[in-house]
């Protein structure tokens, strides 16, 4: 039966760090250090609101990450300007090989879904402007649940959404949080490092399958 694959979407199939042109000129030079710090605290939140049972949605993580990190930077934001970022995020580029690589997982008679901490209305929004929306068989978010990943229960939840087993899924991650998540769900999840310098976590865990762009996926995942 052909697998069930769950694509995260921020940071696998959209790339976090595209608005750093932009941001160039709000912050000038420390731009890609300031998405990086940007994208960190937004993880921070939304992990730490799992924990506390105290949901909003991943784009209030955004938005409050993305005042932190002015904060932290000393680069006080306009309203203007703020309002500017907050919305370019909601339209941020896909990877160059995300297209290619989700069409060939299509042909080759992949189930592909999104499996996101956005809602799924931010989520929509951005494979649409991406040109990809049109690929996935459905988007699951772990807004339903008003929790975020790694929480076993997103895992549990997205099983039930799309009818399918644990055995049968793969999660597709540049995330190694999210990775883990889900071998530790019973899933077997493959990780895309989009970076030669990206690290996986020391737990004495590996990801089934790692791969450099979502071209490589079919071939290593295929039973
Ligand atoms: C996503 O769920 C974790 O950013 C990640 O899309």
């Amino acid at each position: 039966m052909a697998a069930t694959l769950a694509f995260d979407v921020y940071g696998t199939l959209i790339d976090t760090h595209g608005l750093v042109a932009m941001l160039r000129d709000m912050v000038g030079e420390r731009a890609a250090d300031f998405s990086r710090t940007w994208r960190e605290r937004q993880l921070e939140y939304a992990f730490r609101r799992a924990l506390m049972q105290n949901y909003v949605p991943f784009s209030v993580c955004t938005a409050q990450a993305l005042d932190h990190t002015c904060a932290f930077y000393g680069t006080p934001l306009s309203m203007a300007w703020r309002a500017a970022l907050l919305d370019a995020y909601r339209t941020l580029p896909a990877f160059g090989d995300a297209a290619d690589g989700l069409a060939q997982l299509r042909a080759a008679g992949f189930k592909l879904y999104a499996f996101s901490n956005g809602t799924a209305d931010a989520v929509r929004t951005l494979l649409d402007a991406a040109g990809v929306g049109g690929l996935f068989l459905d988007i699951v978010s772990t807004d339903d649940l008003r929790s975020f990943k790694p929480s076993p229960a997103v895992y549990s939840h997205f099983l039930r959404a799309a009818g399918a087993t644990g055995a049968e899924t793969w999660l597709v991650s540049s995330n190694p949080f999210d990775v883990i998540g889900a071998l530790s769900a019973g899933w077997r999840a493959a990780w895309v490092k989009r970076s030669p310098e990206a690290l996986f976590d020391p737990w004495g865990v590996s990801p089934t399958a790692t791969v450099a762009d979502l071209r490589e996926l079919a071939a290593a995942i295929a039973p």
